[in-house]
C-alpha cells in the first residue's frame, strides 16, 4: 500500500490542566510531569460522525480523489452515540461515497489493525483506495470523578487514504487478552428473561501501572519484530510515530531503541490519548507542517485495550 493523503479533525473545547483542578483533586504539575499533557480536546456541542467526516474529507481532498473514487471504508471506533449502525456507514452517507464500510473495535490499537486489512484487501480485492476513518471519543467513557484515567483522554479523528504500492515494509498485530488491565462494561436493555446480574462499570476501569507497563514491552517487542521483518536497524527509522498516550511511555521506548529525541514526534501535550485516532492525526499534523519527507522510513506502533497491539515500518513518499 501507499499513502496519498491524511486529514484530521478535532473539537473546538479546549480543556486544559488547570480546568481539571476545578472539579478534581490534581494539579497541573501532576499531570505534566507524570503523563507530559498540557491540554486536551473534548467534544462538546460537536457529533463525532461531524469530526469523522471532516477528517475523511480532509483526506479524499489530500489525495486528490471524490468520494466516488473510495472504493472501500474502514472505520475504527471504540464508542459513539450509535450502537447500531456502525460509524463507517454514517462516514459514508455524510461524505456522499457508495462504497461498502466495515467498522473495526481494536482500540487505540485500531489504526495499524486498519491498515493491516487495506493491505490485505488491495492485495486480493479489485480496488483502488481505500479509505480509513479512526474516530473516538473516549472522553465520554471515563468516570470524571477518577483522576487516574480521565486526565488522560481527549477526542479526535484522523483519516488517511491508501491505495496500492509498495510503500508498506512490514506489519504486524497482536492479541493477548488481558481485558483486567482496561475495560469498560455497561447494561444493556433488561428483558423478561435476564435472571443474571449486571454490571455497569460507570466508566473506563484501568489499572494504569499494569497498561504502563504492557505498553512498553509489547511496543518494544513489535518495534523488534517488524525491524527483523523488514530486515532493518533501529538507526535505519528516520521517524517513531508512537501511540500518543504518555510522553513516560514513548521514552521508556526511545531509550530501548536507543535513538535520539528528534525521531519522536509528538502532539499529546496539546491533544492527551484520542485512542486509534491518535497516529492517523499526528500523521496529518507532521505532514501539513512539511514534516515528513519523501523516502523517510516510518515506524508506527501501537498499544490498547485487548491487550491489543500493533506496528509497522512504512515509506513516505506522498
Ligand atoms: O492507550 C492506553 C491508555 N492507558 C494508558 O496509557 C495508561 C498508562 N499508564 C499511565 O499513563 C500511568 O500509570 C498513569 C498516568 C495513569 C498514572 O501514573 P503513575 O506514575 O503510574 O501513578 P500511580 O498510579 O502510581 O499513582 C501515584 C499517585 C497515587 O497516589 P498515592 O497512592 O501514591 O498516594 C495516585 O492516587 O498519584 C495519584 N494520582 C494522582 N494525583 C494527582 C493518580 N492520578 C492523579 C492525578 N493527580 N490525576
Amino acid at each position: 500500500m501507499r499513502i496519498i493523503g491524511t486529514g484530521s479533525a478535532r473539537p473546538s473545547k479546549v480543556v486544559t490542566n488547570s480546568m481539571l483542578e476545578n472539579f478534581l483533586d490534581t494539579s497541573d504539575e501532576w499531570i505534566v510531569t507524570r503523563t507530559g499533557i498540557h491540554e486536551r480536546r473534548v467534544i462538546s456541542s460537536e457529533n463525532l460522525e461531524d469530526l469523522a467526516a471532516t477528517a475523511a474529507r480532509n483526506a479524499m481532498e489530500n489525495a486528490g480523489i471524490t468520494a466516488e473514487q473510495v472504493d472501500f471504508i474502514i472505520c475504527s471506533n471504540v464508542v459513539n452515540e450509535y450502537v447500531t449502525p456502525g460509524l463507517g456507514c454514517i462516514i459514508q452517507g455524510m461524505i456522499g461515497a457508495t462504497c461498502p464500510t466495515m467498522d473495526i473495535n481494536c482500540a487505540c490499537t485500531g489504526f495499524i489493525y486498519a491498515l493491516d486489512v487495506a493491505e490485505a484487501y488491495l492485495a486480493s480485492k479489485d480496488l483502488k483506495n481505500i479509505l480509513i476513518v479512526c474516530a473516538e471519543e473516549p472522553a465520554r467513557m471515563m468516570n470524571w470523578h477518577d483522576r487516574s484515567s480521565c486526565i488522560l483522554f481527549g477526542d479526535a479523528a484522523g483519516a488517511v487514504v491508501v491505495t496500492k504500492g509498495d510503500d508498506l515494509k512490514a506489519i504486524r498485530v497482536s492479541t493477548h487478552c488481558k481485558v483486567e488491565a482496561l475495560y469498560q462494561k455497561r447494561k444493556l436493555q433488561p428483558t423478561p428473561f435476564i435472571t443474571k446480574e449486571e454490571v455497569d462499570t460507570e466508566g473506563v476501569v484501568m489499572n494504569g501501572q499494569d497498561v504502563f507497563k504492557l505498553a512498553v514491552s509489547s511496543s518494544i517487542k513489535d518495534i523488534d519484530k517488524v525491524l527483523t521483518m523488514a530486515g532493518m536497524s533501529a538507526d535505519d527509522i528516520d521517524l517513531y510515530v508512537l501511540h500518543q498516550a504518555n510522553v513516560r511511555i514513548i521514552e521508556s521506548i526511545r531509550h530501548f531503541v536507543n535513538q535520539d529525541k528528534s525521531k519522536f514526534p509528538f502532539n499529546l501535550d496539546r491533544y492527551g490519548n484520542t485512542s486509534s485516532a491518535s497516529i492517523p492525526a499526528l500523521l496529518d499534523d507532521l505532514s501539513r507542517d512539511n514534516k515528513l519527507k519523501t523516502g523517510e522510513m516510518l515506524l508506527l506502533s501501537a498499544f490498547g485495550a485487548g491487550f491489543t497491539t500493533g506496528a509497522c515500518i512504512l515509506r513516505w513518499s506522498k
